[in-house]
């Protein structure tokens, strides 16, 4: 089970990026393997749809989000919606068009913003978008960071325990429910299996 988190501003320290490692490690504490995508680090430039480079940080973007089976996206909200970077990291996400399957199908997606004031659920909604644009599936728990000076202080530390909880609740939730989802793919490919076997044996 390998459960990636894509999010932060550019800013720093960013309060989002550390909402998304506490979310992480409600995952981690749950069996799933974690890796953290900081948009900060990953100096994705924009997307640019008929540029064909693809530089360092959008092939460390595209190969995690290529080969994991759940997801954590936390963004700030930005003019009542995501961050640009945000939605760009998204958009160069579009290069898995080409993938089989394509795109993100059959990922489970857990979202997660943080507001400066109380209204972060804007973020999240707009997110869900993209999580059905790309075939994804959007977990109903959501956590939105209200008042996000108050939660996390200047350095990026929690300081609302409660806020700590409902993070780490939702990574636990993301690798359950990805864990039950898979459970039952494994499941269909071992009946395939059994049932090649059969057919075989009585020919
Ligand atoms: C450009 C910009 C736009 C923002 N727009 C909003 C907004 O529309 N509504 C809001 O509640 N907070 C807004 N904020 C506050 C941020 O959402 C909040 O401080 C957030 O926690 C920042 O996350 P970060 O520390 O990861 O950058 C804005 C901040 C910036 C820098």
């Amino acid at each position: 089970m390998k459960v990636v988190g894509l999010g932060g501003s550019l800013g720093a320290p960013s309060r989002s990026l550390a909402a998304l490692r506490l979310a992480l490690s409600g995952a981690a504490e749950s069996g799933a393997d974690t890796q953290l995508l900081d948009l900060r680090e990953l100096h994705l430039p924009l997307y640019v749809p008929t540029d064909t480079s693809v530089p360092d940080g959008a092939r460390r973007l595209l190969d995690a989000a290529g080969s994991c089976d759940a997801m954590v996206w936390s963004s700030p909200l930005y003019q009542g919606t995501v961050s640009g970077a945000f939605k760009n990291a998204l958009d160069w996400l579009h290069l898995l068009g080409d993938h089989d399957p394509p795109f993100l199908s059959d990922r489970i997606i857990g979202l997660v913003a943080t507001a400066g004031g109380v209204h972060g659920l804007q973020a999240v909604n707009t997110m869900e978008f993209s999580v059905r644009a790309l075939r994804a599936f959007a977990i109903p728990l959501v956590v939105t960071v209200g008042l996000s000076v108050q939660a996390f202080d200047d350095e990026g530390n929690l300081t609302d325990i409660a806020v700590r909880t409902s993070l780490e609740d939702l990574g636990r939730e993301v690798a359950r429910i990805a864990s039950r989802f898979h459970a039952s793919d494994k499941l269909e490919s071992e009946c395939a299996k059994a049932a090649k076997r059969l057919a075989m044996a009585a020919a």
